[in-house]
């Protein structure tokens, strides 16, 4: 299974990937990444891997739809089949998602749909978790449709808050699940064990 990878900060998540493909824990292979920012991590990340990578910025095209058009092009070149967007601070529009219809998958640090949505994003979601009080967090993959971070869930895992955790501890333990659920989301879709029933998504495990 071709991946095409969408980063714009650190790129665990990614590097997650990367690991998982290189120890054929999945059957799957990076094809390229794309970042919206220049001086990702990730960007370092997927050249240590000699894996194609491209920085496409918003502000170098007229509009959402040529920037968009330009990142499908790039995907489609490189023969993706499935997009990760993994830490990726875009919001696409359905265009994009249009062009990878169920095709699209990402990973939120909360259980969605708490916590989720514009403005919650990298450590605003577990500053608002900490702030709310709540006992339990995790982290949820998702199918990407044209609702922010509200396509049908692939896989969620609760992760407990401690009465002394801030968010950055918080954070780390929330980004050793994503990083787990990520590359077995991956691992179900390279299967085909994963299937869109309406709004559900219904796992079948064995075969
Ligand atoms: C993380 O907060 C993750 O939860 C979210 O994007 C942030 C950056 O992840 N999806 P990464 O280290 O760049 O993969």
């Amino acid at each position: 299974l071709c991946l095409g990878v969408l980063v714009s900060g650190q790129g665990t998540n990614l590097q997650a990937i990367i690991d998982a493909c290189e120890r054929k824990e999945i059957n799957a292979y990076v094809g390229v990444v794309i970042s919206n920012k220049p001086n990702a991590y990730a960007l370092q990340r997927a050249k240590k891997h000699g894996i194609p990578n491209y920085v496409i910025l918003r502000k170098d095209y007229p509009s959402q739809l040529e920037y968009e058009k330009a990142m499908v092009e790039i995907l489609k070149a490189h023969e993706v089949e499935l997009v990760v967007l993994a830490g990726f601070m875009k919001i696409l529009s359905s265009y994009f998602i249009e062009c990878f219809r169920n095709r699209i998958i990402n990973i939120h640090p909360s259980l969605i749909p708490a916590f989720c949505g514009k403005g919650f994003y990298g450590m605003k979601v577990h500053e608002a978790v900490i702030e709310y009080g709540v006992k339990v967090t995790g982290a949820t993959v998702h199918f990407v449709d044209e609702n922010v971070d509200a396509g049908p869930i692939i896989l969620q895992e609760p992760v407990f808050v401690d009465q002394n955790d801030t968010p950055e501890t918080l954070a780390q333990k929330v980004h050793e699940v994503e990083h787990k659920l990520l590359v077995k989301a991956i691992k179900l879709l390279s299967e085909n064990k994963v299937e869109i029933v309406g709004r559900r998504v219904i796992i079948k495990e064995g075969e």
